[in-house]
């Protein structure tokens, strides 16, 4: 067992991955009980209702879990570019009978401006706190590791990595493309090299100290066995938990995730603002006919989720931010303890299976 696992009273070596809107506590709760490391995401809401998350966690179960927050750069406010975007938007709303919103907001703060949510991380103290789209400011990284929190961040490449390892982390979670959701890049606008959770494993465990947590595409005890043969110390698995009964991803998620239409993800920045793989849908199909420039994330979000509610309004699910990894195909609709069994069932079986070739 390594010196994370044993910190963080691990009994086996998965982590349900942060899910801003679809992990909930009681999915965290699940995973944990079932001795893994539950994850939920704080992401997309305020100091006051990530507090009650943290609560109501707690009290489903007494173990360690993960509290993860966005740390992105906030938006750089764009009148012009943002009433662009709502008008390339408009003939989409027009076919529900719907118009954009009048105006779009910044729907979501960052960590790094919200000094709320960092007192309150600090006095509620959770095992562990990630991180995603960046690092917190330094002071924070020392008040919470005074507090004895482990700290994780979110990597997709070996310089932002070895920010994450100067920064003080106690883990980098090194996200491949395949990886569902947003993807972690620090910067969107920069260079991208877009490297699979299989070679950037491998690169950060050969040139970092720190634990290497691998996450994107894994979905089976086999994936599992890959992650480790590269070098990785953990494995987080956000697709494979979507579908459990406690996640809190919508029926059309649901039925996306479980259909054919799990073959095809697209990486896309029209939902958010930001790149993140979602389940090919409507929305995705939308945004390769536009290449007007989005409006900045999280406020092309907001135009986003009303885009979305419209076309439910209508009677259309494929509007969704359904998020999902390359590995969609292989979800399985278990409840999380039984997946987490299933899924070290399977590691075991493919261990033995390579042990005797
Ligand atoms: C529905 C969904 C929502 C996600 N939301 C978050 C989030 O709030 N914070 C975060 O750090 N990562 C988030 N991720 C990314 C995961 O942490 C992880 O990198 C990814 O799920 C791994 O790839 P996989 O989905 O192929 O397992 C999300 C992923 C999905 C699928």
């Amino acid at each position: 067992m390594s010196a994370l696992m044993h910190r963080l009273q691990m009994e086996i070596p998965i982590i349900q991955a942060p899910m801003a809107g679809t992990s909930t506590p009681a999915l965290a709760a699940a995973v944990a009980a079932a001795g893994g490391l539950g994850s939920i995401a704080l992401g997309a809401v305020d100091a006051q209702a990530g507090r009650k998350m943290i609560a109501a966690t707690r009290a489903l179960v007494n173990k360690p879990f993960n509290v993860n927050l966005f740390c992105h750069a906030p938006a750089v406010r764009d009148a012009t570019r943002e009433a662009a975007w709502l008008a390339a938007l408009a003939p989409a709303f027009a076919r529900f009978g719907a118009t954009p919103p009048a105006e779009i907001h910044e729907i979501y703060r960052s960590l790094n401006a919200d000094p709320e949510m960092a007192e309150m991380l600090v006095a509620e103290r959770p095992a562990v706190v990630s991180f995603h789209f960046g690092l917190p400011p330094a002071d924070l990284v020392t008040r919470l590791k005074a507090e004895g929190v482990v700290l994780l961040a979110s990597a997709t490449s070996l310089d932002e990595a070895r920010a994450v390892a100067a920064a003080g982390m106690d883990g980098v979670v090194a996200q491949g493309y395949e990886a569902g959701g947003h993807r972690g890049i620090f910067d969107p606008a920069g260079a991208d090299d877009r490297l699979s959770t299989l070679a950037l494993v491998q690169v950060l465990a050969r040139e970092l100290s720190i634990p290497v947590i691998a996450a994107g595409g894994i979905m089976t005890g086999g994936g599992i066995a890959a992650a480790f043969a590269a070098g990785a110390e953990l494995v987080q698995l956000g697709t494979a938990f979507i579908g459990c009964p406690e996640s809190a991803a919508d029926a059309g998620h649901r039925a996306a995730l479980a259909s054919s239409a799990a073959f095809h993800t697209v990486m896309t920045d029209a939902i958010s603002g930001r790149p993140a793989r979602c389940l090919a849908n409507g929305f995705t199909a939308l945004a390769a006919t536009l290449d007007t420039p989005r409006a900045a994330y999280p406020v092309a979000y907001d135009a986003g989720k009303a885009l979305n509610a419209a076309a439910k309004a209508a009677g259309d699910a494929s509007f969704g931010a359904q998020w999902a990894g390359q590995g969609a195909p292989l979800a399985r609709a278990l409840p999380a303890a039984e997946l987490c069994d299933l899924l070290m069932r399977e590691y075991a079986s493919v261990r033995a299976a390579l042990a005797v070739r």
